[in-house]
């Protein structure tokens, strides 16, 4: 029987694979293939894999299947992986002892699952956790190619964005200037450079910032990656009109900073600015945000309105991409 799967040149496999694997559309149930210079990954579903790849249908031999904690389990669990970091969020400690047990016990490599404990919290948005197997809270995770090392109880990190760090990152050109004003680790900072910009990367975590450098120095960028430990409203001063790009994933607070980010802004520059608000005006208070910094120096477009994902009941993560043009 054939299965529908995605064919890329060899070359191009383990990138693909992790692309597809990001977007949870890989097949676990059948083997990839290699024939002929070309590697033929099986898909969950054609439909949702992005027009960028090709899709046949090969018949693919069936896979050993793997235990997973769902196979061990009378419900069915919801986790996250960072590398062998494993991430519950489970309020009833006998329901997330119990996952536990299952993660360790199904053949997911597994070094420490955690239990979230707590809300992101306080200026660097890092989060308490419990920690149910295992020591270390330091993980190495990778995304669309890229490595990043960090460690949960010092940094801010979320694999769920990844979709949306790519979705940026594709728009980056070679040879321009992009600053992240709240670089953390680096998942948007570290993808720029790859892509051939030159980065200036900030935070006020001095642990995320050690981070950052340390996931240059992994991926290989970083002469093109600056990272600066300090308060961005103290460091864009240093940086006037550098940005052809300026990123601002600071939701909830983004807003105290637009006039940093349109002082950093050069001739013209696309902001990308994250949110969180409610859904009855969800890119209200950003825009209006942005316009009042914006003028009277820059003419400004709002060339994307975009809903990440769902944060809480009628509340949605949301990212403005706004074009500035000096006037
Ligand atoms: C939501 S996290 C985003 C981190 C990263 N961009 C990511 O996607 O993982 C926000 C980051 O902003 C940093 N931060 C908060 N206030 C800041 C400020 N005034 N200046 C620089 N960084 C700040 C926090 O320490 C945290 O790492």
């Amino acid at each position: 029987m054939t299965v529908p799967c995605v064919r890329v040149p060899r070359t191009a496999g383990e990138r693909t694979r992790q692309a597809l694997a990001e977007l949870d559309l890989v097949d676990a149930g059948h083997e990839i293939v290699h024939e002929d210079g070309r590697l033929f990954i099986p898909v969950t579903d054609p439909g949702a894999v992005p027009e960028e790849y090709e899709t046949v249908s090969k018949a693919l031999p069936r896979r050993e299947t793997q235990t997973t904690p769902a196979d061990l389990l009378a419900f069915d669990p919801s986790y996250e992986r960072l590398g062998e970091v494993i991430i519950v969020d489970e309020d009833d400690p006998e329901r997330a002892r119990e996952l536990a047990d299952a993660v360790v016990a199904s053949d997911i490599p597994t070094k420490t699952v955690l239990n979230r404990a707590s809300k992101v919290q306080g200026v660097e948005r890092v989060r308490e956790w419990e920690v149910l197997v295992g020591e270390e809270t330091e993980a190495v995770h990778r995304e669309y190619g890229c490595e990043f090392a960090l460690d949960l109880a010092a940094v801010y990190f979320s694999p769920r964005l990844a979709t949306e760090r790519h979705r940026v990152t594709e728009q980056v050109r070679e040879g321009e200037q992009a600053f992240d004003m709240f670089a953390g680790v680096g998942p948007f900072a570290i993808p720029f450079a790859n892509g051939g910009a030159t980065v200036v990367g900030v935070d006020i975590n001095e642990r995320a910032v050690e981070y950052l450098r340390e996931n240059a120095d992994r991926n290989g960028v970083t002469d093109r990656v600056t990272a600066i430990h300090g308060d961005v409203a103290d460091v864009a001063t240093e940086y006037e009109g550098w940005a052809d790009r300026v990123v601002m994933n600071l939701p909830h607070s983004a807003e105290e900073f637009v006039d940093s980010a349109v002082g950093i802004a050069g001739a013209e520059t696309v902001i990308h600015y994250y949110d969180i608000q409610h859904e009855d005006d969800l890119f209200g208070p950003g825009e209006r945000a942005l316009r009042d910094a914006a003028a009277p120096g820059y003419e400004l477009t709002v060339e994307n309105r975009h809903t990440v994902r769902s944060y809480a009941p009628h509340e949605y993560n949301v990212v403005l991409d706004v074009r500035l043009e000096r006037r």
